[in-house]
């Protein structure tokens, strides 16, 4: 009998392919340079359930709090709470906690896929910040800080405020004047730092939300540190924060038997940061410049890292190559996996687990891409819908409604009944219970015809949408 998960695995793992895309810790090469293998080598002993000594994560009063402690004086926070569910389930706590069922929370529009689903089960209407793209690169903004205060003007009766930060490509903002700004009107300020939990490590990368002031913030540790995926952390850092309520949310939503590999692996990763996090951080942003210096030549090859500058967005759509195809390429030819491609660039997540040897081999394959490039193809896409579309009933009203399915052509002006979320980068165009708009059928079309991949519809081939009949 095969076994279709482990043998695929195990397949993928003898290629030994050179990983710029999360878990941070990169194959677990990490563990290995930094001397952790035999902590790790038969890790399936330590994978063990609540027994004398090993403490509750829900009621945690042993090793688990003293390890939550530990994380906390590290990342400067009142008090840390370790997640076995991703930061998905520390977003979706954070927003139940602080939102009482029918109150509004503040988010902006391209929020994970988590915040419209915490506002399903909690029974809470977004008020959404209009987001911004940068047209060169399909690449969306970080929030507009005077988009992000008429938001809150024209939504005082708001509980909660949450926030991408950084984004998916690394984008930032002055988070801390829409922070001062919220709490000035009595809002709690939500960060979705999931991407950005290495931010402390380097006076180069942009300053965390934990120092800029958020109440709550959460954290993919799996995706920018060294830990297995899944494992994240919530930092609460204020006292407008019901300590008691979120641990009771977390007790609803998150499984009643946390695993233990994944909170040993939480601590692994802050060992890392504790003892190794800056030296190797200082290397990662060295190599991330030598790399840009060697292209600074060329221009028709963009390479940004402007903000958090471990992420790079690789561009060669100057020189006729889509981001979809340059992926491909990369993983094909070169064995290189990057994160996420878009119609424009390639998007790459660099850790503390990359090593010289990556990037040698990146700067190689480029290198080699480049000498067969065709300039004569001028790349042209439609522009990401940043309009938000009408909204007619709250997420979780329209969860709940009686979808009909009809022909995606016919669908304009009706109400949606599904998500629709293109990927890269996973954020929802429009979500239940809003009106489907022009734009964004002829955006997620478009995108198909040239590689892009849209979930959240039942008919993946997006002949069919559910709707929702008023
Ligand atoms: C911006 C953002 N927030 C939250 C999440 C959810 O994080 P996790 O995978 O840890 O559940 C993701 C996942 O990719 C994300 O991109």
């Amino acid at each position: 009998m095969k076994n279709y998960i482990l043998d695929k695995l195990e397949e993928i793992r003898d290629e030994e392919i050179i990983s710029f895309h999360v878990p941070g810790h990169k194959s677990g090469r990490i563990f290995e340079t930094l001397g952790y293998k035999d902590k790790l080598e038969k890790i399936y002993k330590i994978d063990t359930t609540e027994i004398e000594g090993t403490d509750n994560l829900h009621n945690a009063k042993e090793v688990i709090k003293q390890s939550q402690e530990r994380a906390s004086k590290l990342f400067n926070s009142q008090k840390t709470i370790y997640l076995v569910n991703g930061s998905t389930c520390g977003i979706q706590a954070a927003i139940m906690s602080v939102c009482p069922p029918k109150s509004k929370i503040i988010t902006n529009r391209d929020c994970h896929q988590s915040v419209i689903n915490a506002c399903i089960l909690g029974d809470i209407a977004p008020s959404y910040i209009e987001a911004e793209i940068c047209k060169n690169t399909n690449i969306l903004n970080g929030v507009s800080v005077s988009k992000a205060k008429e938001t809150i003007d024209s939504n005082l009766d708001a509980k909660a405020i949450i926030l991408t930060y950084p984004t998916y490509y690394g984008m930032t903002y002055e988070l801390q004047e829409i922070i001062n700004y919220a709490h000035s009107k009595e809002m709690i300020l939500i960060v979705d730092e999931a991407h950005g939990a290495h931010l402390e490590l380097s006076d180069e990368l942009p300053k965390s939300a934990l120092a800029l002031g958020a109440d709550l913030v959460i954290q993919s540790t799996h995706k920018t540190l060294p830990a297995f995926t899944q494992s994240s952390m919530i930092h609460i850092n204020s006292h407008r924060v019901d300590y008691n309520k979120l641990l009771s949310v977390l007790r609803m939503i998150e499984s009643s038997s946390p695993s233990y590999l994944l909170l040993s692996s939480l601590e692994l990763a802050m060992d890392i940061y504790e003892k190794h996090g800056e030296r190797l951080m200082t290397e990662l942003l060295n190599r991330i410049e030598i790399l840009k210096n060697k292209f600074e030549e060329d221009e028709n090859v963009l390479i940004l890292n402007e903000m958090d500058k471990t992420k790079i967005f690789i561009s060669f759509k100057d020189y006729g190559i889509t981001g979809y195809e340059l992926d491909e390429i990369l993983r094909g030819k070169y064995n290189i996996q990057v994160e996420l491609s878009n119609f424009y660039g390639v998007l790459l997540i660099c850790t503390i687990g990359n090593n010289d040897g990556d990037f040698i081999s990146l700067e190689t394959a480029l290198q080699d891409i480049l000498l067969n490039c065709n300039t004569e193809k001028i790349l042209e896409s439609i522009d990401y819908p940043t309009n938000i579309p009408i909204k007619v009933f709250d997420p979780r009203d329209a969860f709940y409604k009686d979808k009909k399915k009809i022909k995606i052509e016919n669908s304009i002006g009706k109400i949606c009944g599904e998500y629709i979320i293109p990927y890269p980068p996973g954020i929802s165009l429009i979500s239940p219970g809003e009106i489907i708009t022009q734009e964004i059928i002829a955006y997620i079309q478009d995108g198909v015809k040239n590689g892009m991949i849209v979930s959240g519809l039942e008919d993946s081939n997006l002949e069919f949408i559910n709707i929702i009949e008023k």
